[in-house]
């Protein structure tokens, strides 16, 4: 095993976790810089998820986000995640035509770093055929944004004790197909507990109360980057595009008035090799003397003619 692979987050640990009742950390991240901060905050597993289409791509729904979307992404992640546990988010249309399309799409997620795929909703046949294949997946059941049209909308799912149960049948059918782990989605707490005692497999929830096996709030909904909408089961811990926002505002002001860049953003070039460049034309050298100079270099720039400015404060 490659030494860099040592520590990486793997399906032992993450059983583990289940049989231990140590609940196993999931967000998402769909680009290097959010992987590599998700992975050395110790995330245990990062979902390259379709939500993509609306958090990054600004897109109302996941519904436009293509194979060729997703791939690039999970490819940015892998390079930045080095321990987490990856998931990669089969999008809309990449699975439902048949076995023989879903195994080869759930490939190319291997061939881009992924550990296990994710699929929305009861399909067991598919499950079967990716299982079978050798590749891990993860279930998605309860509020499944693909076909949230037959749900009426983006809706909670389980509410009465008949829906529990059918969701509970399918995702018995789900782990006797081969499924690896179940995501919850958008349900009752009980009705998740009840679901994730009955199973083997390590059960997760979004919005699905806290007897789950682990939790999954979206990146950009804990850090404060979707405006959009902000669902009942997400908590902020930052406001990161509050403080980005800022720090924009501070740039525009500071180039604006001539702050920034200054001399420690600066490349140097020797005094003779100036004089070489400039000494020729027109161009002269400007001096630039500060007079509370803390003994930084002589600023230099080349203007038309030689000056000698004097600054005071
Ligand atoms: O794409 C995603 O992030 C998801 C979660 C909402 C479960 O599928």
């Amino acid at each position: 095993m490659p030494a860099d692979d040592r520590n990486k987050v793997t399906i032992l640990k993450l059983r583990r976790q289940k049989r231990n009742k140590t609940p196993t950390v999931l967000t998402t991240a769909y680009d290097y810089p959010q992987a590599t901060i998700a992975d050395s905050a110790d995330v245990d597993a990062i979902l390259v998820g379709d939500s993509l289409g609306m958090t990054t791509m600004g897109y109302k729904s996941t519904i436009p986000v293509t194979m060729d979307d997703m791939i690039r992404s999970a490819e940015a992640v892998s390079r930045g995640a080095k321990k987490a546990f990856l998931i990669g988010d089969m999008p809309y249309m990449s699975y439902q035509i048949s076995n023989e399309e879903a195994v080869r799409n759930a490939g190319r997620f291997v061939q881009a770093g992924m550990d296990c795929v994710k699929v929305e909703g009861a399909m067991v046949e598919r499950i079967k055929a990716i299982a079978d294949s050798g590749i891990m997946v993860m279930s998605h059941l309860g509020l499944t944004p693909h076909t949230r049209a037959k749900l009426g909308g983006y809706r909670v799912q389980g509410k009465t004790a008949k829906q529990a149960e059918i969701i509970l049948e399918q995702a018995k059918s789900l782990q006797d197909a081969g499924c690896t782990f179940l995501l919850l989605e958008g349900m009752p707490r009980e009705s998740a507990e009840m679901i994730t005692n009955e199973l083997q497999i390590p059960v997760y929830g979004i919005g699905a109360g806290d007897k789950v096996d682990g939790q999954l709030v979206i990146f950009h909904d804990l850090m404060g980057l979707f405006w959009e909408f902000k669902s009942k089961f997400v908590k902020r811990y930052c406001e990161a595009g509050q403080i980005m926002k800022e720090a924009l505002k501070q740039y525009a002001t500071e180039v604006r008035t001539g702050v920034f860049p200054s001399e420690e953003n600066f490349y140097a070039i020797k005094e003779e090799e100036l004089e070489r460049l400039l000494g020729g034309g027109n161009w002269k050298v400007e001096r630039v003397v500060y007079e509370n100079d803390q003994g930084f270099p002589t600023n230099h720039c080349a203007t038309p003619q030689t000056v000698t400015k004097k600054k005071n404060n």
